[in-house]
């Protein structure tokens, strides 16, 4: 399917999964050899990351652990750069190699919010995983983006994870609105 409609949107093809399978595939590799001997906890941002970390964390060789938390801050197809909440941080990070792993950072306040909490746990060190980045977007720098799959540019996308209002995560396609 080359176009799709969400809603009232029209959204064209993005990001094929073939290449979102293949890079992340690289990315695992490149955690695999930068955690060496060493035990991360990787820490998943829903709804939005469920797929990316289903996916990327098959690739990880290393003991790693798992957990996933919940931020609710976004309506629609504009950031509304309200964060409500946080839910389910773990509280035993202190020490920890944590890698925060997001479907998308658009202007990153949503991982902002949740950097400052996790640095609040005195972690030994902070990545942030993200399959997407719209540096375009993004409103403050962010050094903790080391790992990132595909720069795109400052459009809505939809697919493999991420919404538009609610649909569209089953895609395995990324589709980007026209
Ligand atoms: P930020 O706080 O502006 O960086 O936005 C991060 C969150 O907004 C992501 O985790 C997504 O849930 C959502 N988001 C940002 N851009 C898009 C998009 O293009 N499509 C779908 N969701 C998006």
């Amino acid at each position: 399917m080359n176009s799709i409609k969400i809603h009232e949107k029209d959204f064209e093809i993005f990001l094929e999964s073939e290449s979102i399978n293949k890079r992340t595939r690289l990315m695992g590799i490149q955690l695999n050899v930068d955690y060496e001997k060493r035990c991360p906890i990787f820490i998943g941002v829903l709804n939005g990351s469920f797929l990316f970390m289903a996916d990327l964390i098959k690739e990880i060789e290393l003991d790693c652990e798992i957990d996933f938390i919940r931020v609710a801050s976004y309506h629609g197809d504009s950031s509304t750069g309200q964060i409500k909440e946080a839910f389910g941080l773990p509280n035993n990070l202190k020490g920890r190699d944590v890698i925060l792993v997001e479907d998308i950072v658009d202007t990153g306040l949503t991982v902002q919010y949740i950097l400052a909490q996790l640095r609040a746990q005195e972690p030994a060190s902070i990545n942030v995983c993200s399959l997407l980045f719209k540096p375009a977007a993004l409103l403050k720098p962010m050094p903790e983006l080391t790992y990132v799959g595909f720069e795109i540019p400052n459009e809505f996308v939809v697919g493999y994870g991420l919404d538009y209002n609610g649909l569209g995560r089953n895609l395995k396609d990324i589709y980007r609105a026209i």
